[in-house]
């Protein structure tokens, strides 16, 4: 069994919980990282990020599929996750990077905001609290019956 402090950023929010935290050792209980999920199968073909419109989905223990609002989508050399919002089928795709001094965000359904000083954002990376002052970096999103497309440059 892997350590805490060998565990990824990454592989540590994908089974984090209650139960992760617990066994872990750690002291602080955080119930929201239950809902992040990351894009398990990201691809980079150029300057475009593909994935597959199913990353959306989540089944519940009873079945039942439903889509989920948002998806981190993270590619290995990546410094800043992408946070990638869907209402209904349209998207929207920001970095998670705070404009007032870099610091990386926490996502939620429908906003971000930043750890560091409080500076808040809607899903399209424009700004609803400071101290920031300037809107996310925003990216490009098409998408097909299959797949989303993100485009990155
Ligand atoms: S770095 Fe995000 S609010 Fe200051």
């Amino acid at each position: 069994m892997r350590t805490p402090d060998k565990l990824d950023r990454q592989t540590f929010l994908k089974t984090c919980g209650a139960v992760c935290l617990a066994a872990a050792g750690l002291p602080v209980l955080v119930s929201s990282c239950r809902s992040v999920y990351y894009a398990q199968k990201p691809v980079l073909k150029g300057k475009t990020i593909e994935l597959s419109r199913s990353e959306f989905e989540q089944v519940s223990k009873k079945g039942v599929t439903t889509l989920r609002n948002y998806v981190l989508v993270e590619l290995p050399g990546q410094t800043f996750p992408i946070y990638l919002h869907r209402t209904g089928e349209a998207f929207t795709a920001v970095l998670m990077k705070c404009s007032h001094q870099g610091n990386e965000l926490n996502a939620h359904e429908g906003f971000l905001t930043c750890p560091a000083h409080g500076s808040e954002y809607d899903a399209q990376g424009r700004v609803t609290e400071g101290p920031a002052d300037r809107d996310l970096t925003a990216y490009r999103v098409r998408a097909d019956d299959q797949k989303i497309y993100i485009l990155i440059a």
